[in-house]
């Protein structure tokens, strides 16, 4: 993590839930452009396991999904020499760092967050704490590493601007102590929605498993859901105001293929929806193909991962350490010596 070239390599943050299956929705919003950012910028990602523990987690499920979410991420392009990509709960510093951001986070604030909102709705039994501060914590994973950007979907965009109203009150009160963050909007973002209901985001924790695509489905699963994908009656595959199902097809679509809209519209012209969606699902097929090999090649080698997400949890404990240590300091905590 070296910062000292003239032209300094700007910091992108970001990380991802590790909770459950990940989705094609997950892979071209946010996954594919990490890969992308790699050689343009200091990249650091993280699997958000202690995110995801607001929400109960069988603990035998959640710990293989930790690791398969690891290989499938090196599998996707994830490169640990150029990038530092570690787990979350393998480095003490963010659960610190967040109880501190917590005292310096409004109950007021935390109430205004949508997404406690609605998951508090969603799950009424199960209101804990952890959902409720969900945001200093998050707040501390990206101030820990100074990071400039901070790729983000609209969902978490509230978020982050917690996490720079949190930063900046803590540079106020104290001393310029964390850079404030802002928020990366990637060149290409595909938004994609679910297949039975394209006017919501593709989310793994659908109860209707045709509604996404995982990243490790089989060629078979993948046209099965293509096909059941819904659409309209116009029978004219156009990307239109009205057409959300065409539209999401077509954004998978143009998202793997790289061809715009209009060259998909051309492509399709006089066709049916049958046809269509075929050719999305077999462009999916291919495009996880070499993702899925090298996958199986990752998670046979337990080893090999291991290595890498100790190496990587180191570094960020030794990066993150100068950011807390700053804060301790500045807060007023005896040194540890
Ligand atoms: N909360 C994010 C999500 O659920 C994941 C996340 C955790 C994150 N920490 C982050 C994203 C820091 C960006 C930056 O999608």
């Amino acid at each position: 993590m070296e910062t000292q070239t003239p032209e300094r390599k700007k910091i992108i943050f970001s990380a991802i839930q590790p909770s459950g299956s990940i989705t094609l929705g997950n892979y071209l919003g946010a996954l594919k452009n990490w890969v992308a950012l790699q050689d343009e910028y200091q990249c650091i990602y993280a699997l958000a396991d202690l995110h995801a523990i607001t929400v109960r987690q069988d603990p035998a499920q959640f710990r293989r999904h930790a690791l398969e979410a690891y290989a499938l991420f090196l599998a996707c392009g994830i490169d640990v020499e150029k990038s530092l990509f570690f787990i979350q709960s393998q480095v003490h510093t963010h659960a610190e760092l967040a109880w501190v951001l917590n005292c310096y986070t409004q109950f007021g604030e935390l109430s205004r967050m949508t997404q406690f909102k609605d998951k508090s709705a969603k799950h009424p039994e199960n209101v804990n704490a952890g959902l409720f501060t969900y945001p200093s914590l998050m707040a501390a994973d990206i101030l820990l590493y100074q990071s400039d950007l901070v790729p983000v979907g609209a969902d978490q965009k509230q978020h982050l601007e917690l996490a720079r109203n949190i930063a900046e009150r803590f540079n106020g009160l104290y001393s310029p102590t964390f850079r404030v963050p802002e928020g990366y909007i990637p060149k290409v973002g595909a938004r994609i929605m679910s297949l039975q209901d394209p006017t919501r985001k593709m989310s793994k924790s659908d109860e209707n498993a045709n509604a996404w695509i995982a990243m490790l489905d089989k060629p078979d699963d993948i046209v099965r859901k293509c096909k059941r994908a819904v659409t309209d009656s116009e029978a004219c595959v156009r990307y239109a105001e009205g057409k959300a199902g065409v539209n999401n097809l077509m954004g998978i679509y143009s998202a793997v293929t790289g061809k715009d809209y209009e060259e998909i519209e051309r492509e399709f012209e006089g066709k049916g929806y049958g046809e269509f969606k075929l050719a999305v699902a077999e462009a999916v097929v291919e495009e996880l193909r070499p993702i899925q090999e090298r996958y199986a090649k990752y998670i046979a080698d337990k080893a090999y991962l291991e290595e890498c997400y100790s190496a990587a949890a180191q570094k960020a404990l030794a990066l993150s350490s100068r950011t807390l240590n700053k804060v301790m300091k500045k807060v007023g905590f005896l040194g540890r010596g």
